[in-house]
């Protein structure tokens, strides 16, 4: 394959943009005869460092870890940091060091087009992208680090530019960005039993595993989750000491029920059934609000999951908000996170006299421990899920 071609009807996920020379790239054909890629994404964390405490702040020391409400200041800038009091004999100008033109009108210097200007005044944007595995050298890492550093390493394979009803078959900045927090709150999922839905290539549900004792790790599509039991697979090393265990299975939300039908793939046992509403204690999803008839039904199966869980959950869900232009309002709209964000006051408002729903933004402070662009966008919810006294 010489190269990527882009249909009108394909996506890309930016995690798999600025991929080198893609002539090495393409491992094997999936069964749709889909080119599969196999990347890596590097952990930046000593796992021996770690003890495995399930204390709440026990994650890494080395940045700042507080979860906080973004109620407060977000940008970390106070009112006070930026006030200017009256009678200063310092003007405004000279304080803010701003050029100001003869006339005193603020003289704006034009950023300059990273392409044409050979000194940019700012850092260029990082290209953030995974390690492409060469089909003939195997190891762009080395297999000195692979050996030295395996808990480091999470391998994943995918496709890229799919059509929309194969975007599990990417990777979404928002996986990896949910997979911080999971690595960040290992108290959530330490020994417990979680479940993921709309797991895609089961890059968030490979890094639950690492804490917890079960992890369910859901989606739709019999090519979508062999690929995901082939991850699995792949990082099986991974998995948390001794019995911590991946089990990807069928959860449609457009289907009122768990398939326990053993002939169809990736079906329910009655036995997972019941040890699943028995134990687990966190539900996640990351990236699944893109679609609204599809963000309805995701919240009617979270809806109807956490009615039937024993235990009290707490479910997290990242989304990125994506702006576009639509020709509908002539003006630049993300009509699907608004979508999300009001299933979420639906939710909260939802008065069954069962559960009650407390949903929360999670400040993106925690740490980065995988590679990727953190962009403003990209948002965490936690919703808390306890039945009414
Ligand atoms: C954009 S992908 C996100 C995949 C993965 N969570 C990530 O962030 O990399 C959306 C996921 O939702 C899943 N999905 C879409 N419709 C679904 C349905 N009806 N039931 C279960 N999963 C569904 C897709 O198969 C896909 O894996």
């Amino acid at each position: 394959m010489d190269e990527v071609t882009f249909k009108s009807d394909t996506v890309l996920s930016d995690v798999h943009l600025y991929t080198p020379n893609q002539r090495h790239l393409m491992v094997r054909l999936n069964g749709m005869g889909q080119p599969v890629f196999l990347s890596q994404f590097k952990l930046l964390w000593s796992r021996d460092s770690w003890t495995h405490s399930g204390a709440e702040d026990s994650g890494p020391r080395d940045v700042a870890t507080q979860e906080t409400s973004p109620a407060g200041s977000e940008s970390g800038h106070s009112h006070e940091d930026l006030s200017l009091q009256a009678g200063d004999d310092i003007t405004i100008q000279e304080r803010l060091n701003v050029p100001l033109d003869e006339d005193g009108d603020l003289d704006v210097v034009r950023r300059p087009r990273a392409a044409s200007d050979p000194n940019p005044a700012e850092p260029a944007r990082n290209k953030v992208h995974p390690m492409i595995l060469a089909q003939e050298e195997d190891d762009l890492l080395g297999d000195e680090e692979q050996e030295n550093c395996p808990h480091s390493i999470i391998k994943i394979e995918h496709t890229m530019a799919t059509p929309l009803e194969d975007v599990g078959k990417q990777v979404w900045r928002g996986a990896l960005f949910l997979a911080d927090y999971i690595l960040f709150r290992r108290d959530l999922f330490q020994g417990c039993t979680v479940l993921e839905l709309g797991a895609g290539t089961g890059l968030a549900s490979i890094v639950a595993a690492t804490m917890a004792h079960t992890v369910y790790c859901t989606d739709v599509g019999t090519d979508l989750l062999t690929m995901c039991q082939r991850n699995v697979a792949l990082n099986s090393h991974l998995a948390a000491t001794g019995d911590g265990v991946i089990k990807v299975k069928e959860l449609d939300w457009l289907k009122d029920d768990l398939c326990t039908d053993p002939k169809v793939p990736f079906s329910w046992s009655e036995e997972d059934v019941r040890d699943m509403y028995d134990h687990t204690t966190v539900l996640f999803a990351a990236e699944v609000f893109y679609d609204d008839d599809l963000t309805d039904a995701l919240f009617n199966t979270l809806s109807r999951l956490v009615h039937r869980l024993k235990n009290a959950c707490t479910a997290i869900l990242s989304v990125e908000k994506r702006f576009n232009f639509t020709l509908r309002h002539l003006d630049v709209t993300c009509e699907a996170y608004d979508h999300f964000r009001a299933s979420l006051d639906s939710l909260e408002k939802l008065a069954d006299g069962r559960l009650r729903f407390m949903v929360e933004p999670v400040e993106a402070s925690f740490p980065q421990l995988l590679i990727y662009e953190r962009i403003r966008q990209l948002e965490l919810w936690k919703i808390r899920v306890e039945p009414t006294a």
